[in-house]
């Protein structure tokens, strides 16, 4: 089968066509994909009725695989997901959707914050693969911006002058801005501030763009208010329809994004139904910036 993509957006985005993600991937075809991460930043595949190993099996294609510890306050006896997979449904180990008040719950929450996964590590993720086993009947669309294009929009002055920005990220602070603030000494400490560049650059096609996330809440060398409101200023202006994709998910679909050049979020959905809903992580392979300043 060859391998098509087809354009889905203004920016970004593109539908692959000809292949099973059950299936082993040929060299050539691993590498059409990567090529098409690097030009679409997102890729959607639809009816890709995957186990949890083909869906890791396709991100090892891409990189190594980033473990899952460090992500969330699940403890290991409380997870569903023997595989190791990033479980980022609204179930519990039972398989029901978790109650309102619970803790898992409340925090997977921040995922309807605008993101980028894994910014929170000295070496953040990129790829994400994320598949749909069990669709919500209502909500959950995911939306995707292209940071690229947002970072091009922007104009010289905004662009010189936060060229070289670096801030900090932590779970603590998308969870902290919606009123998540309770943790242990063991989750202080894992969910310890790191350094990133605000404007990073990709190492294949050389594009910058705003490398921007929930979870980040200081800009170095600013004041903690005036950081957060360049912060949220940007993330208005990247985030504008023109820059955004909106995924309506269907049963099956696997949507693959890089995150380097975009954030992503989804939206509010009916927590009293399932949404089943597992990603595979590829890791990234080096820091944005060196990390000793954030200790
Ligand atoms: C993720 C994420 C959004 C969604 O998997 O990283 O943010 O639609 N998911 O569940
Ligand atoms: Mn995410």
């Amino acid at each position: 089968m060859t391998v098509a993509i087809r354009q889905l957006s203004k920016h970004f985005v593109g539908e692959v066509s000809g292949l099973d993600l059950r299936q082993p991937l040929t060299k050539e075809q691993a590498a059409e994909i990567e090529a098409g991460m690097d030009k679409y930043a997102v890729l959607v595949f639809h009816d890709q009725d995957i186990t949890d190993e083909q869906q890791l099996a396709f991100a090892l294609n891409f990189g190594g695989r980033e473990e899952r510890r460090g992500g969330n306050i699940t403890k290991d006896a409380d997870y569903r997901l023997a595989s190791g997979l990033n479980d980022v449904s609204n179930l519990g180990k039972d398989g029901k959707p978790l109650a309102k008040d619970h803790r898992t719950h409340l925090f997977n929450l921040g995922n309807c914050l605008w993101h980028s996964d894994s910014s929170f590590r000295a070496i953040p993720a990129k790829f994400s693969l994320l598949s749909a086993r069990v669709v919500n009947p209502k909500g959950g669309n995911t939306e995707f911006a292209d940071m690229r294009a947002a970072y091009d929009a922007l104009d010289d002055e905004t662009k010189a002058e936060i060229d070289d920005f670096v801030c900090e990220h932590s779970l603590m602070y998308s969870r902290g801005s919606l009123g998540f603030v309770d943790y242990s000494d063991e989750e202080k400490q894992m969910f310890k501030p790191v350094l990133q560049r605000l404007v990073r650059t990709h190492p294949v096609h050389g594009r910058k763009s705003l490398y921007l996330s929930s979870h980040a809440g200081k800009v170095l060398g600013m004041s903690m208010p005036e950081g957060r409101l360049l912060l949220r200023d940007l993330t208005e202006h990247a985030t504008q329809p023109e820059f955004v994709y909106v995924h309506k998910w269907k049963l099956h679909d696997l949507v693959m994004w890089d995150n380097r050049q975009t954030m992503h979020r989804v939206r509010r959905y009916d927590q009293s139904q399932p949404r089943d809903m597992r990603r595979a992580t590829v890791a990234g392979t080096q820091p944005t910036v060196a990390q000793q300043a954030a200790e």
